[in-house]
């Protein structure tokens, strides 16, 4: 190890010296120099064919190995997790790498695979190090031995912007320790579709909450005051209105009026770009009848012009090609690469035959060189910025001092904790260890897994994850637990297995169950949800309703843990069970916060960040829909929201009082309520202030919310909690095309107390 590092410390060295061979000063080479100057050096030196070899991104080599062993050429069009190059051996991706005709890799999983592949760059005519990008997106999970964090969902239930900013500044340090310099992170989507599998990877259905913790992870990611050297390059993504797709399935044609679109889909994308994000990935659909990879409105005009975004765009998974293959608006592959980039894209996910296509287009006239300029020289101005060209390679002997810290994962503990929402409790909660459950059943899918994990992670190794059925036993030593293993795969749960619970679930005390999705990325095709994995209803998959049922049936207490990244309709399992919890995916430490939390020893604090249905068909379902959403009844069926967003129990009672405003004050709101913790334990509550403009020129949502913060609270006490509101958070899109705020009477809710504001 320590020789190849001696190497490797040599030909880094090798790529710093800014002295030619002819003893002439290298200015690109010399770290002393602005960023722009090293850039336009560069730029100067290099061939068009470099310059679009830089805009092109290729998945890793071990990648390229395994993907070829397991699938086959047709699979290649619909898999988005897995790729190879056919007609291309890994040899040749290697040889198009010391060529300088890849500027970038995803998908390098295994440690040294990018010091390997940065050692290829050093060999081109330039040396230009690589940008390696991965989807770290909540730790960076598919690497092994790394921190996993909750995945987003439940981050956004903690209404803890800061937790996300110290979780994505720990990602990074953990990504920069193994030579990754990008994350495709944050995915600031606005969940509108609760059957999308993707839900789980959002921070929910609010825009103002989406765009607190987005702009918050691109900090932690990139720096506070914009990107710093040793951190990494967030991705804002994906634009746009994915998250709204017909049917709920991940790429479909999103339809939405551009008012939708600006006042729910874009604020997160510009609360992102305005703290400094230096990238930012299309989305895969098509908007109101153009790919969004193809849609110079989104890119240039949105994107560029009006949000002042100063970065890069990167294309998603071969969507650059679906504006042939799957869209047909343009008619080769070569018409959708010249429409993508021509419209403002950056860079190419993935593949080589991108360049020499590229190549043709702009000696052809049909792309301009403009266009391959900028692109390049900002994807070399990250590169610079982020200190590549000094030092690709990163050191493998102190890898281990950054993976997996102590602090990291403290953060992944505290987060969890924060994140596992308490549903229903008829009283049972908190459990007693060794009380009056002194023999606990615990049973279904999720009980000992590492779907704990969530999406965009990949295995860990056992010891660094603390399962549900794991936490509960190092939680509670002195209670006795009968585990009956239901395998983990939903789609092929054994009736023999679910009929036998039902007998367990007698014998016991109490039942846990443990119930939701399945989404482990190593077993795509037996995913219930997570990326490309939709479900056609909310209900639970499998013969999981069955299992509940029959726990449920022996008359036993009986708690139920959901462990999904979306809501489901479980309306009769939350009449039914005496409690009912959504742990979310809430990381490698999700089951000591689990069972912390059933047994007392964490009072539960998390809100829901997106609302329950309580049918499939009661979509689309958000809390802050227009007044008519409701107005006439659904047959036999209760329409409204099983839970809303914004909801969660305690083990405490909180009571509001005084709700107070003097009004706007130079175009700011200021308000005070007064929370008293009622109950008999200490708590953290999180305070939500919702408003509502009561008569406008269009119609605005029935509820906003515009300001939030967690306080804690010991038995008795009270706090006078103080919140703002800026005017420019009333605006919306008017009749004629522009942001506007109208004067008028806002209600403001806080609880379920109002008043009301008046705005000149
Ligand atoms: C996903 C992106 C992701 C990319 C690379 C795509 O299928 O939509 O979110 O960043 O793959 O893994």
């Amino acid at each position: 190890m320590k020789g190849i590092h001696i190497f490797l410390t040599a030909v880094a060295l090798l790529a710093v010296s800014c002295i030619g061979k002819q003893g002439e000063l290298i200015p690109y080479k010399d770290p002393s120099l602005k960023v722009e100057r090293r850039v336009a050096d560069l730029m100067k030196r290099m061939t068009l064919e470099e310059k679009i070899g830089q805009m092109n991104q290729c998945v890793g080599l071990n990648h390229i190995d395994e993907s070829q062993a397991g699938m086959t050429e047709e699979d290649l069009m619909r898999n988005t997790a897995q790729a190879f190059y056919p007609g291309f051996l890994k040899e040749d991706i290697a040889q198009l790498a010391r060529e300088g005709k890849i500027g970038s890799f995803l998908h390098v999983v295994t440690i040294g695979e990018a010091n390997e592949l940065q050692q290829l760059a050093m060999e081109s005519r330039l040396r230009i190090p690589l940008l390696i990008g991965i989807d770290a997106v909540h730790g960076c999970g598919l690497v092994s031995g790394t921190t996993v964090y909750p995945t987003s969902i439940g981050m956004a239930s903690t209404f803890d912007p800061e937790l996300v900013y110290i979780s994505s500044r720990q990602t990074a340090h953990e990504m920069r320790a193994i030579g990754m310099h990008w994350t495709f992170a944050p995915n600031v989507e606005v969940a509108r579709d609760q059957r999308w599998g993707r839900v789980g990877e959002t921070f929910g259905e609010d825009p103002y909450l989406v765009s607190l913790m987005g702009a918050r992870a691109v900090q932690g990611f990139q720096g506070d005051e914009g990107l710093e050297k040793d951190l990494v390059l967030a991705c804002a993504k994906h634009f746009a209105g994915g998250s709204q797709p017909i049917n709920g399935t991940n790429g479909a044609p999103t339809d939405l009026s551009e008012r939708t679109i600006r006042e729910v889909f874009f604020p997160p994308f510009q609360a992102c770009i305005d703290v400094g994000a230096t990238t930012v990935m299309m989305a895969h659909n098509e908007l109101n009848g153009i790919p969004c990879h193809a849609n110079d409105w989104l890119m240039q005009d949105i994107l560029r012009e009006e949000m002042g975004f100063k970065g890069f765009i990167v294309s998603d998974w071969m969507d650059m090609e679906h504006i042939y293959d799957l869209h047909r608006t343009a008619v080769s592959v070569e018409d959708a690469y010249a429409q993508s980039v021509n419209a403002g894209m950056d860079m190419h996910m993935h593949g080589p035959a991108f360049v020499p296509a590229m190549l043709k287009l702009v000696e052809d006239g049909v792309v301009p060189v403009s266009r391959i300029n900028r692109a390049c020289s900002k994807i070399l101005e990250m590169k610079f910025r982020l200190g590549l060209f000094e030092d690709p390679f990163f050191d493998e002997s102190v890898v281990h001092e950054t993976l997996l810290k102590e602090e990291h994962v403290q953060t992944a503990l505290e987060a969890a904790r924060k994140s596992i929402v308490l549903i229903e409790n008829n009283g049972i909660l908190p459990l007693t260890d060794g009380g009056r459950y002194q023999h606990v059943f615990v049973t279904g899918p999720n009980a000992d897994s590492q779907g704990i994990m969530g999406d965009w992670t990949f295995p860990q190794p056992k010891e660094n994850v603390v399962t549900f059925l794991q936490g509960l036993k190092e939680v509670a030593p002195n209670t006795r637990f009968t585990f009956l293993d239901q395998g983990e795969s939903i789609r092929y749960m054994n009736s023999s297995r679910v009929k036998l619970a039902g007998e367990m679930a007698r014998k016991a005390d109490l039942n846990i169950l443990f119930v939701g999705e399945y989404v482990n990325r190593k077993d795509w095709n037996n995913k219930t949800s997570g990326e490309d994995v939709e479900r056609g209803n909310l209900r639970l998959a499998g013969l999981q309703e069955e299992l509940v049922k029959n726990v449920l049936d022996s008359g036993k207490p009986c708690i139920v843990v959901l462990n999904n990244g979306h809501p489901l309709a479980v309306e009769w399992i939350a009449q039914r069970a005496d409690a009912l919890v959504e742990a979310w995916e809430p990381g490698m430490k999700g089951g000591t916060a689990l069972a912390e939390i059933l047994y007392g020893y964490v009072n539960p604090s998390a809100k829901l960040p997106v609302t329950f249905p309580r049918s499939t068909g009661n979509i689309l379902s958000v809390y802050n829909h227009m007044p008519s959403h409701y107005f006439h009844p659904i047959v036999m069926e209760n329409p409204m929201p099983l839970y809303e967003f914004g909801y969660g129990l305690s083990y405490t009672t909180y009571a509001y009082d005084n709700l107070k405003t003097e009004g706007f004050k130079k175009g700011v709101l200021h308000v005070s309520v007064d929370v008293t913790n009622t109950g008999s334990v200490a708590g953290e509550e999180i305070v939500l202030l919702f408003m509502r403009d009561d008569y406008a020129s269009m119609t605005r949502p029935v509820k906003e919310l515009k300001a939030f913060t967690r306080v804690a609270l010991e038995p008795g006490q009270t706090k006078t909690v103080n919140l703002q509101v800026d005017k420019q958070q009333l605006a919306f899109w008017g009749h004629d095309g522009k942001w506007i705020v109208e004067p008028g009477t806002f209600t403001v809710m806080v609880d379920t107390l109002f008043t009301t504001a008046e705005l000149k």
